[in-house]
C-alpha cells in the first residue's frame, strides 16, 4: 500500500472500518479489538440513553483507543394510529407465549435523544461521528465540527451522497444493497432502488469527489479489494464481526447465523418499520406482506418481543440482522477477522 487516502478520514494502520452495529453487537470491547488489530472501530449510538452512551466512551477514551461514533438522525412520525393499531393486532399472537399484549402496545415515536447525544459529543468530541437515517440537522453539523470531529454521513444513492455533500460533510458511507441491518436510506417511503455497493461506491466517488467508506455484503479479502480498486478510501464490515468473541451479539443470533438451514437473508420492515436485511425467518415469513412502514414505531411495538424470543432462543421471532456474506461470519477474536481482512493489502 502506498497512497492511504483512508487517513483523510481514520488514524488507522489499515483501511479496514469495524461498522457500527447497534442494539448491542457493537460493544465497546469490539471497537477496541478492530483498533489494536491495526482498523477503526464505531461505537453505536443508537438506541442507548445519553447516559449509557456516556459510560461507553467513558471507557473507550480510558483504554487510549481512537474510535467514531455513530448516530441515528431521527425523522418524523411517519404512522398513524389506525395503521399501526392493525399491525399491533396482526402480530399479537406472537406476543402471548411471553405474557405480552402486543395488541393494546401504545404507539411511540421518539428522536433517540438527539439533541443530549449531539450535546455530549460537543462537549467530550471524539475523531469521526457518522450518521445514518438521514442529513443531521446544519447546526449539528456546524457545532461537531467546531468540536474538531470529522463527519460523515451513510448514503445509499448519489441523490443522498450529493445532498450530503452540500451539508459539507467529510465523507460518506456508500452502503449498498448487500448490508445486513437497516438501511440507512434518508427515505424510507420512497427508497432509491437498489444498488450493489461496488457501483454505488464508484458512482458516489465520482459524483462527490469526497472521500467514500465502502459498507455492505463483505465476504472476504476479495471483496475488500474489489471495494477499494472501485475507488473506496476505506471498507467497512458488518456481519463478519458478529460471531467474534467481543460481540455483543446474542447467542440466537449467533447461532442462527451459522444454521445450514438459514439459507438467505431478505429485505424486512416487518421487526422495526425500516427496512433491514436479515436472515428470513417466520416472522418476515408471516407479516412481511402486512407490514408497513413507521420507524420507530414498529421497532417499539416489538421491541419486548424480540428480546424475550432472543433469550428464550425463538430465532423465528428475532430480527436475524445479517449481509448477504453471512456464511463467511466466523468465530474467534475479531483481530483475527480485522487480520484476515487486511493482511494482503
Ligand atoms: C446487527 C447490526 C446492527 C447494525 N447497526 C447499525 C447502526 O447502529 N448504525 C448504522 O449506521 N448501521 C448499522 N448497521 C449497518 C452496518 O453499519 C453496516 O452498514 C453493515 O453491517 C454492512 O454490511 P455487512 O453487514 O454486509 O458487512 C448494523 C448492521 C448489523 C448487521
Amino acid at each position: 500500500m502506498t497512497a492511504q487516502p483512508w487517513r483523510q478520514l481514520f488514524d488507522s494502520a489499515t483501511p479496514l472500518v469495524g461498522a457500527p452495529l447497534g442494539g448491542g453487537a457493537g460493544s465497546p470491547a469490539l471497537v477496541r479489538a478492530v483498533a489494536a488489530a491495526g482498523g477503526f472501530g464505531f461505537l453505536p449510538a443508537g438506541y442507548k440513553t445519553p447516559e449509557a452512551l456516556a459510560a461507553d466512551l467513558a471507557e473507550l477514551r480510558a483504554s487510549g483507543t481512537p474510535f467514531g461514533v455513530n448516530l441515528f438522525v431521527p425523522g418524523p412520525p411517519e404512522i398513524d394510529e389506525e395503521t399501526f393499531r392493525r399491525y399491533a393486532r396482526e402480530i399479537a399472537a406472537e406476543g402471548e407465549p411471553y405474557g405480552l399484549d402486543l395488541a393494546g402496545a401504545p404507539r411511540v415515536h421518539d428522536d433517540d435523544h438527539w439533541a443530549d447525544k449531539v450535546d455530549l459529543l460537543v462537549r467530550e468530541p471524539v475523531p469521526v461521528v457518522s450518521f445514518t437515517f438521514g442529513l443531521p440537522d446544519p447546526a449539528a453539523v456546524a457545532a461537531l465540527r467546531r468540536a474538531g470531529s470529522r463527519l460523515l454521513v451513510t448514503v445509499t444513492s448519489v441523490a443522498e451522497a450529493l445532498a450530503a455533500r452540500d451539508l459539507g460533510v467529510d465523507g460518506l458511507v456508500a452502503q449498498g444493497t448487500e448490508a445486513g441491518g437497516h438501511s440507512g436510506t434518508h427515505t424510507p417511503h420512497r427508497p432509491a432502488p437498489p444498488v450493489s455497493t461496488r457501483p454505488l461506491v464508484r458512482d458516489v466517488a465520482a459524483a462527490t469527489g469526497l472521500p467514500v467508506v465502502a459498507t455492505g455484503g463483505v465476504a472476504g479479502p476479495d471483496d475488500v479489494r474489489d471495494l477499494l480498486a472501485a475507488g473506496a478510501a476505506a471498507v467497512a464490515v458488518g456481519t463478519l464481526l458478529l460471531r467474534t468473541d467481543e460481540s455483543g451479539a446474542s447467542r440466537t443470533h449467533r447461532d442462527a447465523l451459522a444454521d445450514p438451514a438459514r439459507t438467505r437473508t431478505v429485505l424486512t420492515r416487518a421487526f422495526t418499520g425500516r427496512p433491514a436485511r436479515g436472515l428470513h425467518n417466520a416472522f418476515i415469513d408471516r407479516y412481511e406482506p402486512a407490514a408497513p412502514l413507521g420507524y420507530p414505531e414498529l421497532h417499539h411495538l416489538t421491541r419486548d418481543l424480540r428480546r424475550a424470543a432472543a433469550a428464550a432462543g425463538h430465532a423465528d421471532r428475532v430480527h436475524l440482522w445479517a449481509g448477504t456474506g453471512f456464511r463467511h461470519a466466523t468465530t474467534g477474536p475479531a483481530a483475527t477477522v480485522v487480520q484476515g481482512l487486511t493482511a494482503a493489502l
